[in-house]
């Protein structure tokens, strides 16, 4: 049995996570009422990620004998008045993210729950990276894109990603 205040915490993250791909899908609404298809595009499969990750969890506390409960999706409250915008929001959104698995993970530590532990490894690592690619991409963004060549380009970099699914099977 999971420990009920992590139980808890595991449960509020699944509606967190699906709420990054709700905001996340407001990015590419914003996006693709820019013409930026790429961006639109890049947020997109974004969005089916935080739900991968909402479904990852919500598996763990099942597998766990835990009634997972469903909690309203709040309205992304976002308004964008340039490109550059929605890439900073991401990126703040993203340590505010970090910041919840980590407070997770230190009371698994607190109360030697090794197994919640060990599932979160991997959302560490994950957050890990979704750091260093909101990062990159606002790098990326002051560099090239203000200049409509560069901008083209960077639209055009962002197309390209594939979605991949994460895996949302039985956590055992
Ligand atoms: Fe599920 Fe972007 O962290």
């Amino acid at each position: 049995m999971l420990n009920t205040k992590i139980a808890n915490l595991l449960n509020e993250q699944v509606n967190k996570e699906l709420y990054s791909g709700y905001l996340y899908l407001e990015f590419a609404n914003y996006y693709a009422d820019e013409g930026l298809d790429g961006f639109a595009h890049w947020y997109e499969i974004q969005a089916h990620e935080e739900r991968d990750h909402a479904m990852m969890i919500r598996r763990y506390l099942i597998d766990n004998g835990y009634r997972v409960t469903f909690d309203a999706i709040a309205k992304p409250d976002k308004t964008f008045s340039s490109a550059i915008e929605p890439l900073n929001a991401g990126f703040e959104h993203e340590k505010y993210v970090t910041s919840l698995i980590n407070n997770i993970y230190a009371l698994a530590f607190e109360t030697k729950d090794f197994k919640t532990m060990q599932f979160l490894d991997w959302f560490i690592k994950e957050q890990g990276e979704e750091e260093k690619n909101a990062e990159d991409q606002i790098k990326k963004f002051k560099m090239f894109g203000h200049d409509a060549k560069g901008l083209y380009a960077l639209n055009q970099e962002l197309a390209a990603r594939v979605y991949t699914p994460s895996a949302t099977g039985p956590a055992m």
